[in-house]
């Protein structure tokens, strides 16, 4: 009993079970908290997104990017292992896109985040898009991954985040989402992410 819970306790430690080497963060926007880290699973590794994008309303409440789900895979036999859950709260706007990879055997290792800033007392949205660099697992060649179109409605990128330091890649994300505003309010949902690099065996 006694040894399961210093496993257990352990294990939190690590991000069930993963070693990690960095934490990749940059500025968001300014509403919201944190979620869990969700991980993929052990052995795996982020090579892929989608994003849950609301479009323009109109003269209705924007919110734009919502929530961003990762694919997971192998490092060593690159089978696919599933997608990361999204965020928890359920109230949420808009659709899942289709889903965006590296090429087979790269894997995600930093990321930008493209954020509208506070507009006062007119239409947040805060997060609108994200794009990410993908690295050989073997020899380190990196290139940028970006769903089509390349960009949301609002707001510009800010600066790349840290690489994932080699020998590791990203295995898990934390997302800052703003809770439900009620009908009156002005909702931005996703504010920020966090990613976070596992070492590669
Ligand atoms: C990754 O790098 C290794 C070693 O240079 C190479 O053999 C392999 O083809 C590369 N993988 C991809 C998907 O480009």
């Amino acid at each position: 009993m006694q040894g399961g819970f210093l496993l257990l306790i352990a294990s939190l430690c690590v991000g069930e079970g993963r070693e990690i080497t960095k934490s990749l963060s940059v500025q968001g926007g300014n509403w919201g908290t944190w979620g869990q880290v969700v991980y993929c699973p052990e052995g795996s590794f982020a090579d892929g997104y989608k994003m849950k994008i609301e479009p323009p309303q109109g003269f209705r409440d924007d919110t734009s990017l919502n929530r961003v789900s990762l694919s997971c895979r192998d490092g060593t036999t690159l089978e696919a292992s599933g997608d990361v859950a999204p965020h928890p709260h359920t109230q949420s706007f808009g659709t899942w896109g289709p889903m965006t990879s590296c090429q087979r055997g790269h894997f995600i290792t930093s990321f930008a985040l493209q954020v509208e800033r506070p507009q006062g007392s007119d239409d947040d949205t805060a997060a609108n898009f994200v794009k990410f660099t993908c690295r050989n697992i073997t020899n380190g060649e990196s290139y940028v991954m970006i769903q089509q179109p390349g960009a949301g409605y609002w707001g510009t990128y800010g600066p790349w985040s840290e690489s994932c330091p080699l020998g590791s890649a990203v295995c898990g994300i934390q997302q800052k989402v703003e809770p439900y505003q009620s009908i009156l309010g002005d909702d931005t949902e996703l504010n920020n992410l966090k990613f976070y690099c596992c070492k590669h065996i």
